[in-house]
């Protein structure tokens, strides 16, 4: 070799060594997702974890195939399968081009991947988000074949592991009891967490885990990923450890009876999968994707939320402008800023004075409200309280106008009885006319009432016997139409109110999905407020909401204090939903102060870092606290739950503090009257005292279902 040649050979070498022009590199400031682009042309992830120096993946080249097709030589579960127009049910998947852009915190990365024998492209998204450590990932399929192409699978993203062990922990419930925490060890074969609800879909399952990498993790300890699916229809993740212990993840929406025919050049547009990466336990998972939801999904996902009294539990559908008057004036005594009227205000001909009628009819009962929803929303501003109201729009009772004038728009399917949930039927979202239908609802009450200041949407149930007439012979894509059919309707309603809060409800926490709260402010977590549950139901949320999102009132529901129970709705997004007229005056005092010193905590509370120091799954206390984001000012929850004599509570040691800094302890939120009986109560510690000594917050004898806020505000001297 001539010596200029050998210059030249070398120079390309250390470039393609220094570059790795071979490799994808999808990077935040703390996670790297590393992909190899093979001579062969295919694709395969060699790498993901915390992030390397770029030298370190030099030598990683084996690695398993990024998008797995199926039909050719993969025999486990593929992330698409396709069946051409000529009948061939096999995908070959190769490396065509990609691109890379920086936008600010994100790098977004696009890798094309093409069949080399049919005219059939996929292309992989991925968006890294830099601060928050977020990695978002999603399809785009496409084909220019001459009659649409049935896809039978359609993940939105396939991941590799090769821990040896892994431990899944799932959030599954059902009504009354929402995500309650799982955790177990994967053994080989395969465990899907999914839902085929259609509706409501997070009822028996979330759409949230947590996967551990070679050993179990705890809040700050233990390598994971915490993944979710930002889609609101059916979903399915599919965990298969195989032969060798290596895993695959692959999920997306639930492809169960929704083989989709794909349109010549039609895009098909996964959802999103969303997920961090820790190398330090849960807690961190969590603190990353609190921050971005609250930056990049959730509704105005920074700014303040209202405070609300509700009329559900106190009045159910028996009440009339007379005491829905009364109710504002109560509103306005305990301080809060929104009165919102719950279900059994509308319906004529069947009016909804319980489940049995009139959904589907939202025009306000003549008897029970005279004067409309105008006059409402007038006397409550009078008293200085906005008003909000409840819809169900998705729903229709047999006994309504709307089933006798419109019975093919619901629905159902031919040839059987119609089956009933809550004595109620879904209205196809599938059908243009009825998301004509349901966007009008909102459109209507908010351009005849512009004074309405929230919506509360409820989803009560989910799908059985489903049948679209209006999708004729394409009846496999009802359940994603449906969904897509939501959201169509949802962005009419944010084009023209965008920023109208409305809170996402689904009989308690049927639909707490990322894709949602782009247009929702908040979800009801759970129909179950009994505040001892509710700990336990807002603890499984926090894993992955921050809690501005996760509404909880103060009701009569449960036998606790009434301190207890306020202090249980604090940790979350406040609001009350119990007769006030009923409050001892101390009770009323007491819900005033409480209701100021939540505006003045709540900014803590909704946007600072969650560290979750004491589980209620491993002692009879559960201990949280909140810390702002300059790590001046922290907020600390303790309760204690039903208590046993073998109870003994140890010091409890802070996190998240700034080690140099001095912090006094005050507790908050005490009944008129009654001073704190905290040992610390009052001191002043450094940060480090408070994270390596801690403070004991279970002074003298145990009691039962009590409570302490504790205020942690950073103290110069
Ligand atoms: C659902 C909701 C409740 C309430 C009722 C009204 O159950 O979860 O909060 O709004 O509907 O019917």
């Amino acid at each position: 070799m001539k010596p200029f040649s050998c210059i030249l050979l070398f120079l390309l070498l250390s470039i393609a060594g220094k570059t790795q022009t071979d490799k994808i590199f999808i990077e935040t400031n703390n996670t790297a997702l590393v992909y190899k682009i093979g001579k062969d042309k295919k694709v395969t992830q060699v790498y993901i974890g915390n992030k390397l120096s770029r030298s370190d993946y030099k030598d990683l080249n084996a690695g398993q195939e990024i998008y797995l097709t199926a039909g050719i030589d993969n025999q486990f579960e593929p992330a698409i399968r396709a069946v051409h127009n000529d009948g061939n049910p096999s995908l070959d998947l190769q490396f065509d081009h990609y691109n890379q852009r920086k936008e600010a915190n994100i790098t977004y990365t696009q890798i094309m991947l093409k069949d080399p024998a049919y005219p059939f492209q996929v292309t992989i998204h991925f968006k890294a988000y830099n601060n928050e450590n977020v990695i978002k990932t999603w399809t785009e399929i496409r084909h220019q074949e001459k009659k649409p192409v049935m896809l039978t699978q359609y993940a939105s993203s396939l991941l590799h592991f090769n821990a040896g062990q892994y431990w899944l922990t799932q959030f599954h419930g059902d009504w009354a009891r929402e995500v309650q925490m799982a955790e177990e060890k994967l053994s080989n074969g395969i465990k899907n967490i999914e839902s085929k609800l259609g509706t409501r879909t997070n009822f028996y399952q979330t759409q949230t885990f947590i996967l551990s990498l070679g050993k179990p993790s705890s809040e700050n300890d233990g390598k994971l990923i915490a993944g979710t699916l930002g889609w609101t229809g059916n979903f399915k993740y599919t965990f298969e450890v195989d032969q060798k212990n290596g895993l695959r993840v692959i999920s997306g929406i639930n492809p169960f009876a929704s083989e989709y025919y794909l349109a010549p050049n039609e895009v098909f547009t996964t959802p999103e999968f969303i997920f961090t990466y820790s190398a330090t336990g849960k807690g961190l998972a969590s603190r990353n994707l609190h921050k971005w939801v609250r930056n990049n999904a959730l509704l105005d996902g920074n700014a303040p939320r209202m405070t609300l009294l509700n009329n559900w539990e106190a009045t159910h559908t028996s009440f009339n402008e007379q005491r829905l008057t009364e109710l504002f004036a109560e509103a306005q005594q305990l301080g809060v800023d929104l009165f919102l009227l719950d279900d059994g205000w509308f319906g004529n001909k069947y009016p909804r004075n319980d489940d049995k009628a009139g959904l589907g009819d939202w025009q306000p009962d003549r008897s029970k409200l005279p004067n409309g929803i105008a006059k409402l929303v007038q006397e409550a501003s009078v008293l200085g309280v906005k008003f909000g109201i409840w819809l169900e729009p998705e729903m229709v009772n047999p006994k309504s106008e709307l089933y006798e004038k419109h019975p093919e728009w619901i629905l159902k399917l031919p040839n059987r009885a119609e089956s009933y949930g809550r004595n109620q039927l879904v209205l196809d979202l599938t059908n243009p006319s009825v998301q004509d239908f349901v966007f009008g609802i909102v459109d209507d009450m908010m351009t005849k009432n512009p004074g309405i200041a929230f919506i509360k949407w409820d989803c009560n149930r989910s799908m059985t016997n489903a049948y679209s007439t209006y999708l004729k012979d394409r009846q496999s894509h009802l359940y994603i139409n449906y969904t897509k059919g939501f959201y169509s309707v949802m962005e009419r309603i944010r084009k023209k109110y965008p920023h109208l809060p409305i809170m996402l409800c689904a009989g308690g926490g049927g639909r707490t999905d990322y894709k949602a709260l782009e247009y929702f402010t908040e979800f009801w977590p759970s129909d179950n407020t009994d505040a001892l549950e509710r700990i336990f139901i807002q603890w499984g949320y926090s894993y992955f909401f921050p809690s501005n999102t996760i509404s909880a009132h103060v009701t009569s529901m449960g036998k606790q204090s009434l301190k207890f129970r306020t202090d249980v709705a604090m940790m979350g997004k406040m609001g009350y939903d119990i007769r006030v007229n009923n409050f001892t005056e101390k009770e009323l005092e007491f819900s005033k102060n409480a209701v100021k010193t939540y505006s003045d905590i709540s900014d803590i509370i909704w946007k600072g870092d969650l560290y979750r120091l004491i589980s209620p799954y491993d002692q009879n206390r559960a201990v949280l606290m909140y810390v702002n984001n300059s790590q001046s000012r922290a907020v600390l929850f303790n309760y204690h739950l039903n208590l046993r004599k073998k109870d003994s509570f140890s010091k409890v040691l802070l996190e998240g503090l700034a080690p140099s800094k001095n912090y006094r302890i005050r507790e908050i939120n005490l009944l008129p009257d009654t001073p704190s009986a905290l040992p610390d109560n009052g001191k002043i510690f450094s940060g480090a005292y408070l994270m390596e000594v801690g403070i004991n917050i279970a002074a003298g004898k145990l009691q039962s279902l009590t409570s302490n806020i504790i205020d942690i505000t950073e103290i110069n001297r």
